[in-house]
């Protein structure tokens, strides 16, 4: 193992108090729509490693109507509940105080409040990062949610609508303030859709701020840039977005003094695909797996090929034959994944 690896494993592997509740490990992973599902959850725990899991954002309006059962974002397993938060996104404080409600009596590990998709259509209706344009409205509805549940509140947000550091250290302290228990912070502007690098060094600023935990998130693809990004900065943790959908085992491997010994490609996509059959309607579940091949792809060499097979898949058949040739091929795998193919 590498010298750095043991080290990261040291700085990760540690308890992390969130409020009233503490994980196990600070490697966590950061909240992805269409990819961070139930189905890709249960893979992760499977791989073991991950000290939170944050689901795909949801919207806090539709919350206290779904039923677990039947919802595609509101599901999650008994077995992930101690350690899930759930993320919610919505531009009124009333329904992201119900939304929080029904989390807490769902007993989830917890709460996370969107305040950094720069999504156009999402920002359009005054919910994500278009929050960030009136910081002291956004941290009103923190406090406001803080007053309605007991279980840990964490809030992810982006550095803001201009590349000005002193816009994410004010308003950490506003969250801070407001009752926030923990801090994800993905230090890009808004309209900035992770074209440019993080600039991490603001993530330092943030932690400096505050004396709640704080994740960093941005533009982790192995264990060198995590380990850089904890010491240089001194957060607390790390959220992977990214590299943990394109290599699952990561937050085993970097969190581990003795990793499991690394898992095959192929095997981990079939266990995927059987997965998401286990926990989605046919049309969702191929729905899935399609966006997760863009990030399976992306660590081969003419991965693009696996991505467009699987893409033009019309069952889940003709993806296990996609897979099953693309492998039979021997694919050279890439030291760092292709990012033209993990937007
Ligand atoms: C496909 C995709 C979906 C995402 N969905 C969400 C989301 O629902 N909520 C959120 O807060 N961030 C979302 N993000 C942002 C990630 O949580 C993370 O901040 C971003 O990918 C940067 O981290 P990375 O460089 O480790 O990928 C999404 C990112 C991607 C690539």
């Amino acid at each position: 193992m590498l010298k750095e690896e043991n080290t990261l494993a040291h700085l990760l592997d540690r308890p992390l108090t969130i409020g009233n509740r503490t994980i196990t490990n600070r490697l966590v992973l950061a909240p992805m729509t269409g990819l961070g599902h139930v189905a890709f959850r249960q893979l992760l725990d499977e791989l073991g490693g991950c000290g939170l899991l944050f689901s795909e954002m949801c919207s806090a309006a539709r919350i206290p109507h779904e039923n677990r059962t039947n919802s595609a974002y509101f599901r999650w397993r008994d077995e992930e509940a101690d350690h899930l938060v759930l993320q919610l996104l919505g531009p009124d404080p009333e329904r992201m105080v119900a939304a929080a409600r029904r989390v807490e009596s769902e007993g989830l590990f917890g709460v996370d409040i969107n305040l950094g998709c720069a999504v156009r259509e999402i920002c359009k209706f005054n919910q994500g990062a278009a929050l960030l344009k009136e910081p002291q409205a956004a941290a009103a509805m923190v406090r406001q949610v803080r007053r309605a549940v007991r279980c840990p509140l964490l809030v992810k947000f982006r550095t803001g609508w201009q590349d000005d550091p002193r816009l994410p250290v004010e308003l950490a302290r506003r969250l801070e303030d407001a009752g926030a228990d923990a801090l994800t912070f993905h230090p890009r502007v808004a309209p900035d859709v992770r074209t440019r690098p993080a600039r991490w060094e603001y993530i330092g600023l943030v932690k400096a701020a505050v004396t709640i935990p704080v994740f960093g998130n941005g533009d982790v693809f192995d264990a060198e840039d995590c380990l850089k990004m904890l010491q240089t900065t001194g957060c607390d943790g790390v959220a992977l977005g990214r590299i943990a959908i394109a290599r699952p085992w990561v937050f085993n491997q970097w969190t581990q003094a003795t990793p499991a010994p690394p898992i095959n490609y192929l095997d981990m996509a079939l266990r995927l695909l059987d997965l998401v059959q286990i926990h989605f309607d046919p049309i969702r579940a191929l729905r899935r797996f399609k966006m997760y091949s863009a990030y399976l792809a992306a660590n081969f060499s003419f991965g693009n090929t696996l991505h467009n097979r699987i893409r033009n898949a019309v069952d889940i058949q003709g993806m296990r034959e996609a897979l099953a040739a693309f492998f039979q091929g021997g694919p050279q795998e890439l030291k760092r994944p292709n990012m033209n193919l993990m937007r």
